[in-house]
């Protein structure tokens, strides 16, 4: 029996550098750099981004080296994250995956960011693993997709966001807010309290599986503005019921969607992924929704949402095991689709 392999995951699509190492479908080490710098700006700067992930970059290598109890003569393979992300970001860790895959003689894997968020739900933790097909509701700071999973190969995107992620939804309604970037969590944090029905904001009206939230994001910021010249107190005085009527408006569109997603494919296997498969809210509505209809529902670990380099690497196995290997003539593609 073939050995199982060793793959060695680079994550640096956006502002978190990560390096992960994988024993077949086993985590050994998964290292998470996250960058603060960002929060002065209240979003990613994309050039410090860049300069912070080249500083991070060998550190966090190094890490994931030494927590996974290997050396670097263990190593089969190298699996970087291609895109879609911030080029410069993206640049750093495909330089660095084709400069290890070339001095160590190993294999090179290129791996689609949102195809790792998905796949990271077959990372073995010793729990029931998604069955094929199902619909993944993928959603992050990026984008917002329902994908219709056949195989770890075979995924095709039946609904997407026409404007603003759902990521973007809370960051963007946080910084109305006056919080801190980036504002999902703490969105999260202060609706635990709130009043989901304290405020109306407007409700989207998109044809078919797809997603917007910018019409959303003006309705808040229009009360916003208009509470606050009654009231320069109004969002310190109402922060957790803001925070707890935005968090159900954005989580109302998703599983909205998500139900019409169920309807029209027959699939009722489903999963979530991406960093805002971490609200709380969303994580504890879609399990209602499923108790109810008798869905199968995964979701994933908390260290398993937000960016990392864990799912690049377990999406990397399954392209190791299928012999799908790049060559040094690769490039990041910031707007990479499926
Ligand atoms: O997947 P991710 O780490 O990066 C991208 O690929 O974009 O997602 C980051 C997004 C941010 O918009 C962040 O605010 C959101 O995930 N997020 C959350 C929570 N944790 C992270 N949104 C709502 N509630 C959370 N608990
Ligand atoms: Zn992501």
């Amino acid at each position: 029996m073939n050995k199982e392999p060793i793959i060695l995951g680079i994550e640096s699509s956006c502002d978190d550098t990560s390096a992960a190492i994988l024993k077949g479908n086993k985590i050994l080490s998964n290292e998470v750099a996250n960058q603060d710098i960002h929060q002065l700006y209240g979003g990613v700067v994309p050039e410090l981004a860049s300069r912070a992930h080249q500083q991070n970059i060998i550190p966090v290598v190094d890490a994931a080296i030494k927590k996974a109890n290997i050396s670097k003569s263990d190593i089969d393979a190298i699996a970087f994250t291609k895109g879609p992300g911030l080029l410069g970001s993206l640049l750093v860790g495909s330089s660095f995956a084709k400069s290890f895959a070339l001095g160590m003689n190993i294999h090179l894997i290129t791996v689609n960011h949102m195809q790792g968020h998905i796949l990271s739900h077959f990372i073995d933790e010793g729990k029931e693993i998604p069955k094929f097909p199902f619909l993944c509701l993928t959603v992050s700071g990026g984008h917002t997709q329902i994908v219709r999973v056949e195989s770890p190969k075979k995924m095709e995107v039946i609904g997407t966001t026409i404007d603003d992620a759902a990521g973007e939804a809370f960051d963007k309604s946080a910084k109305i807010l006056r919080l801190p970037y980036p504002g999902g969590p703490l969105i999260d944090k202060h609706a635990r309290n709130g009043n989901i029905h304290a405020f109306e904001f407007g409700k989207p009206k998109v044809k078919e599986l797809d997603f917007s939230f910018s019409g959303l994001k003006t309705s808040i910021l229009y009360k916003i503005q208009n509470m606050m010249q009654k009231n320069p107190k109004f969002i310190d005085e109402n922060l957790e019921d803001l925070c707890a009527s935005i968090q159900h408006s954005i989580v109302s569109i998703l599983l909205k969607k998500l139900e019409k997603a169920i309807k029209q494919t027959g699939i009722t296997e489903l999963a979530i992924a991406g960093g805002v498969s971490a609200n709380s809210y969303l994580r504890s509505e879609l399990q209602k929704l499923a108790d109810k209809k008798n869905y199968n529902l995964y979701i994933p670990k908390f260290e398993y949402c937000t960016d990392n380099a864990a799912m690049i690497a377990i999406a990397g196995y399954f392209k190791y095991i299928n012999n799908d290997f790049a060559d040094q003539s690769e490039t990041p593609s910031a707007r990479l689709h499926f």
